[in-house]
C-alpha cells in the first residue's frame, strides 16, 4: 500500500511536472536550429548582403534625388533635400496630397506652411547603406501617421556616421533630424507636432536609442520602433522621467542578429529599464511602455519574417499600428504577439543568469546569446518562479 501511494506521488509529480514543463516547449513560435553559432554566421553574411545590396541601392536612389511621386497606397511623395547646420538632408515625405503646402508644389497641396495638421508622423531611420529609404517601407498612411524617411548625411549612409556600435556623429545627426521635424517639415506638410512616432531599422535604431531619444525624446513623449538595434543611451538623458515615463519603446529583433547585436541590444533593453526603475515607474508600467521580442528566426539581420532583410523590414513598417498603436495587439501575421512574452527555454536559462547578473554575479547571458524578454522584469520574476516549481516537482518525482 505504501508502495502504492509512493509510486503515485511520484507519478502525479512527473505528470504535473510535464504540464508545467509542456510550455517551455510548445510556445516557442519559431524553431530553431539549435545552432547559434551558425544562425549568427548566417544571418551576419545576409547582414553584408543587404549592405552591399544597400550600397548599390544608393546609387541609384541618389540619382533619382527630388520630386514628387505616387505612394503604394495612393498619397503622394515629396522627396526634397535641404541643408540643416551645415549637413545636408536628404528626405521623403509620404501624405494625402492636400495636407501638403502650397510651397511643396505638389498638385492638390491645400495646407498653409507652418499650420497644425491632423495626422501625426511616423519618421523611419534607416539601416547602413540607407536601404529602407530607398524602399520607404513606412509610406502609406497608417494609424493617423504619414511617413518619413530620412537619409543619413554621412558618406557611407550610416545613422550616426562611424561605424561599428561606435556613431562618432551621433549628436550631429540627432540635432539635424529633430530640427528637420520641428523646423522644416511643417514648411512641407501639415502634420500634428504632439504625434511624431519613431521607426529605427539597425543603424538608424542606434542613433535612436544612442543619441536620439535621451537627447529629444523628453520633446516627443510618443513612441519609437528600434528594428534590429539598440544602444544604451550615448549622451545625458534630458529630462530622463517625462521620457521614459511617456514614452513607448519596442525592441524587435531576431534570434540570429549580428553578432555585435545580440550583445548591444540586450544592453540596451536593460538600460531603458533602468531608467523607468530609477524614474520610479513599477514593473507592470514598465511591461507596458518598454516591449521586447526576438522570436523571429531563419531570416538573419532584420529579418522579421523569417526570410530576409527588406521583406522583414516591411512586415514590421506595415505592422506599424500593431505594435505602437494606441491599443496595439501586437500581433504580427508571420512572427505572432511581439508584445507577449515567448516562453521557451532559451528564456528560463537566460532569466536566470540575468538573475543572477543582476546580483553581481558573472555576466553570461551575452555568451548564451539569450532570448531578449530577459530584460522585462514582470517576465522574470513569473519565470523564476515558474522555474522553481518546476525544479520542485523534479526534485519530489526524483525523491520517489
Ligand atoms: C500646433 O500643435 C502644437 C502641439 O499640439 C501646439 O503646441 C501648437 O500651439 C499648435 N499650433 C497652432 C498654430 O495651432
Ligand atoms: C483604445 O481603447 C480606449 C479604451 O478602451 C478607447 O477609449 C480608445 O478609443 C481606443 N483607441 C483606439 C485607437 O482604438
Amino acid at each position: 500500500m505504501a508502495m502504492f501511494n509512493n509510486n503515485w506521488t511520484g507519478f502525479l509529480s512527473f505528470f504535473v511536472f510535464l504540464l508545467l514543463a509542456v510550455p517551455s516547449d510548445a510556445f516557442p513560435k519559431r524553431k530553431g536550429n539549435g545552432n547559434n553559432a551558425a544562425t549568427g554566421n548566417t544571418g551576419a553574411a545576409k547582414g553584408n548582403g543587404a549592405a552591399k545590396g544597400a550600397a548599390a541601392g544608393a546609387a541609384t536612389g541618389a540619382a533619382a534625388a527630388g520630386g514628387i511621386s505616387l505612394a503604394t497606397d495612393g498619397s503622394t511623395i515629396l522627396d526634397k533635400t535641404v541643408t540643416i547646420n551645415g549637413l545636408e538632408i536628404r528626405y521623403k515625405i509620404s501624405a494625402p496630397a492636400d495636407q501638403f503646402t502650397a510651397e511643396s508644389g505638389v498638385t492638390g497641396a491645400a495646407a498653409t506652411a507652418g499650420a497644425n495638421g491632423t495626422a501625426g508622423l511616423n519618421v523611419l531611420l534607416h539601416g547602413d547603406g540607407g536601404q529602407s529609404f530607398f524602399d520607404f517601407p513606412n509610406q502609406d498612411v497608417q494609424n493617423n501617421l504619414m511617413g518619413v524617411v530620412v537619409l543619413a548625411p554621412d558618406p557611407n549612409l550610416f545613422w550616426g556616421g562611424g561605424s561599428g556600435l561606435d556613431r562618432t556623429d551621433g549628436v550631429a545627426h540627432s540635432a539635424a533630424v529633430n530640427t528637420l521635424i520641428q523646423q522644416q517639415l511643417s514648411q512641407d506638410v501639415a502634420f500634428d507636432p504632439a504625434n511624431v512616432f519613431f521607426t529605427g531599422v539597425s543603424g538608424g535604431s542606434l542613433m535612436l536609442s544612442g543619441f536620439f531619444v535621451p537627447a529629444f525624446g523628453a520633446q516627443y513623449q510618443t513612441g519609437v520602433e528600434l528594428n534590429c538595434g539598440a544602444l544604451s543611451p550615448q549622451v545625458p538623458v534630458v529630462d530622463a522621467a517625462t521620457m521614459i515615463a511617456n514614452t513607448k519603446i519596442h525592441f524587435q529583433s531576431t534570434q540570429d542578429e549580428l553578432a555585435l547585436l545580440q550583445d548591444a541590444i540586450p544592453q540596451a533593453v536593460a538600460a531603458y529599464e533602468k531608467l523607468a526603475t530609477g524614474a520610479g515607474l513599477d514593473a507592470a508600467t514598465i511591461g507596458t511602455l518598454q516591449t521586447v521580442d526576438n522570436t523571429p528566426n531563419g531570416g538573419g539581420h532584420c529579418g522579421f519574417d523569417g526570410k530576409g532583410f527588406v521583406s522583414g523590414v516591411q512586415l514590421m513598417a506595415t505592422n506599424y499600428a500593431n505594435v505602437m498603436g494606441d491599443n496595439a495587439s501586437g500581433d504580427i501575421a508571420g512572427i505572432g504577439n511581439v508584445l507577449t512574452v515567448s516562453f521557451n527555454l532559451r528564456t528560463l536559462i537566460c532569466t536566470i543568469t540575468n538573475f543572477r547578473k543582476e546580483r553581481g554575479w558573472k555576466r553570461e547571458c551575452s555568451i548564451l546569446k539569450c532570448n531578449l524578454n530577459q530584460g522585462r522584469t514582470r517576465y522574470n520574476i513569473f519565470l523564476i518562479y515558474a522555474m522553481m516549481i518546476k525544479l520542485l516537482f523534479l526534485l519530489v518525482y526524483l525523491a520517489f
